[in-house]
């Protein structure tokens, strides 16, 4: 039998289009391979988020060089968002010449077909296609999930926002919603088959119907609706933009208990100027107000975020800001970057770029800090009661996570079912870990 390897880099979409290629590649007959040395396709599914993910990319393909030379009919693919790029493929192709196919970011759909052009013609294929508007399922060909108890489902494709540092819109098109009835089936079918947790991605899930696509179905509608199916489940998102999370979402996700106490909700800075250069749309004010009214409406949510260190132009003043709102918000978890070039993006352009040494100074002191602030709030919630997805059983503890995707230990004091929700008492927090008892 012939078998496949695919190497996934990037945000949960990417992780999610991974399991369409396998999907697409089980149906035409290939295994998982134990490892890449034994693989007959390889695939590539890239990212192209910051550089260092870029670097590390073109590290693992490089790495394929020596195990080509000795397996020749080894198939190398490498798509998703980083061969999206303008020129990409042929720069790709120049620099690695064993690489045989290479696809864009919207085409994943269509794998199947070009590798039987490929395995016919035997010959460099270039599909990469500029103005493909991402097509889910157009094959009918089912997704391949390696984890049976959560699920991701797609609402909608693209972003519109264009903030000034980020590449996402360049290499993923315009905002395009999918067809309400289409993703009732599909989140039915995966509770159907046991699935506990719906994770329902889009890179601005709160743009969700505004582009008229959906018969007037909006992402607070969607949510109540799927919270409503029958079953016992976990409702999640991401990634909200905190510019269009409506009053609307906040009392659907207070009054329902199967959506997700947890939510990401991405500040990138706390200075108004950077801000405002990022073209994020909001200040630091209205995002606190919002944080303010999300806890009044859900006093024990969970806050997640992400930020950006050394955006062109922040000065001490700026990064204090941001150093002061997440002591004000207190997130349990924050991921912390320090900003990377991204070709043709409008920040490129910004001549006030940060040093490279006060970008490391600022994300160590940042993590630093961020760090503290979880391992108080995770302390904090000795003594509480936390809803908890049993995931695995070893010898000593049942292992599952709470709706903050913080893993937690339970003493095995009864007998418990991986892959059910339990309440649990939490007794003690140790070594980053969270320890209870049903
Ligand atoms: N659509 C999501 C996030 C997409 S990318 C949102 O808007 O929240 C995930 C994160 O990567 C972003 O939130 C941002 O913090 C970070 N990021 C994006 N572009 C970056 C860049 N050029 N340099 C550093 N971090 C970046
Ligand atoms: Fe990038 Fe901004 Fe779109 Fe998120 S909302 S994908 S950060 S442009
Ligand atoms: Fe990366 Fe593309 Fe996601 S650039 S973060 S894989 S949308």
């Amino acid at each position: 039998m012939k078998s496949y390897y695919i190497y996934t880099y990037g945000c949960q979409m990417n992780v999610h289009e991974s399991e369409k290629l396998a999907g697409i590649l089980e149906s035409k007959g290939y295994e998982h391979a134990e490892c890449v040395e034994s693989a007959d396709v390889v695939v590539f599914n890239t990212c192209c988020i910051r550089e260092s993910a870029e670097q590390k990319i073109l590290g693992n393909i490089g790495a394929i060089k020596p195990i080509k030379k000795k397996r020749k009919d080894m198939i190398v693919a490498v798509c998703g968002c980083m061969s999206q790029q303008k020129d990409m493929a042929a720069n790709l192709r120049k620099k690695f010449p064993f690489i045989d196919i290479v696809f864009g970011a919207n085409n994943v759909e269509f794998f199947g077909e070009y590798l039987d052009t490929y395995l016919e013609q035997k010959k460099f294929l270039n599909k990469v296609e500029n103005d493909k508007q991402y097509i889910e399922n157009a094959s009918g060909v089912p997704f391949v999930r390696d984890n049976p108890l959560y699920a991701y489902v797609n609402i909608m494709y693209g972003c519109n926002n264009f903030c000034t540092y980020c590449i996402v819109p360049y290499v993923r098109g315009r905002e395009k919603s999918r067809a309400p009835n289409e993703i009732y089936a599909e989140v039915k079918n995966l509770l159907n088959l046991g699935y506990k947790v719906i994770t329902l991605l889009g890179q601005n899930v709160n743009s969700y119907g505004l582009d008229g696509s959906t018969g007037g179905v909006n992402f607070a509608k969607l949510l109540e609706t799927i919270a409503n199916f029958d079953g016992e489940f976990e409702l999640r998102f991401m990634t909200s933009h905190p510019k269009d999370l409506s009053d609307e979402v906040i009392s659907v996700i207070a009054k329902n208990d199967k959506i997700s106490k947890s939510l990401h909700l991405p500040v990138q800075a706390g200075s108004n100027k950077i801000l405002k250069a990022m073209n994020r749309s909001y200040t630091k004010e209205d995002y606190l107000l919002l944080v303010n009214k999300i806890r009044a409406a859900m006093p024990n949510i969970t806050l997640s975020t992400d930020i950006i260190v050394g955006f062109p132009g922040e000065s001490d003043e700026d990064y204090a800001e941001t150093v002061d709102l997440i002591k004000k918000v207190r997130y349990h978890n924050a991921f912390i970057f320090m900003y990377s070039k991204r070709r043709g993006t409008i920040a490129e352009k910004m001549d006030n770029q940060v040093p490279l040494t006060v970008k490391r100074e600022r994300i160590h002191n940042l993590l630093e800090i961020q760090h503290k602030i979880s391992e108080e709030l995770f302390t904090e919630m000795v003594n509480s009661t936390q809803r908890v997805l049993i995931e695995e059983e070893d010898l000593k503890y049942y292992r599952g996570k709470a709706q903050s995707g913080k893993v937690v230990l339970i003493e095995k004091s009864q007998k418990m079912l991986v892959g059910k929700f339990y309440d649990i008492k939490i007794l003690s927090y140790e070594k980053g870990n969270l320890i209870g008892r049903i």
